[in-house]
């Protein structure tokens, strides 16, 4: 009997095991980012808090040739906005992008992706607040080619947060 239920014990810890780092590699909190961005951006900075708040570390870089790192990166300029964040994996989240869906992007990456931009600097964006408004924005995912494609249509302030 026992030599029995040792195996399907055995299994069943590791697949506890196996299920529990998977989980533990999509938590949030272990999601860390490379943020590339003038020493002088603000907006960048209270982006980066933003990040925090919602379990994200990250790595502030200032590199002397800021459009340079984004074209090394494959960032079009047409999608650019002020900072570039970097995961381990390599992929890039221009702007401010929502945490959510850093985290749904990572979560499930989708084929032939680069990342997520958030084009220019929408106000009311995470680290773009101003006062009470809120202006209507995409975030768009970016594909290897260099096209882009709308991945979340941003129609509150709310919708921002989980
Ligand atoms: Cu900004
Ligand atoms: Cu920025």
């Amino acid at each position: 009997m026992t030599i029995q239920i040792k195996p399907f014990a055995a299994a069943l810890a590791l697949w506890c095991t196996l299920t529990g780092t998977v989980a533990a590699a999509q938590d949030a909190s272990t999601i860390h980012l490379d943020v590339y961005k003038s020493p002088t951006c603000g907006c960048c900075t209270l982006w980066i808090d933003h990040m925090a708040e919602n379990g994200f570390t990250s790595t502030a870089h200032h590199p002397e040739e800021l459009g340079a790192l984004k074209r090394e990166l494959n960032v079009p300029v047409r999608y650019g906005s002020c900072h570039t964040g970097v995961s381990r994996e390599g992929f890039v989240f221009e702007g401010h992008v929502p945490a959510r869906y850093v985290r749904q992007f990572l979560n499930n990456p989708p084929e032939d992706a680069l990342g997520l931009t958030v084009p220019a600097m929408p106000v009311g964006s995470p680290g773009m607040e101003y006062k009470e408004q809120f202006m209507r924005y995409d975030v768009l995912l970016l594909k290897a080619d260099g096209s882009a494609e709308v991945y979340a249509s941003v129609e509150s302030y709310q919708q921002q947060f989980d």
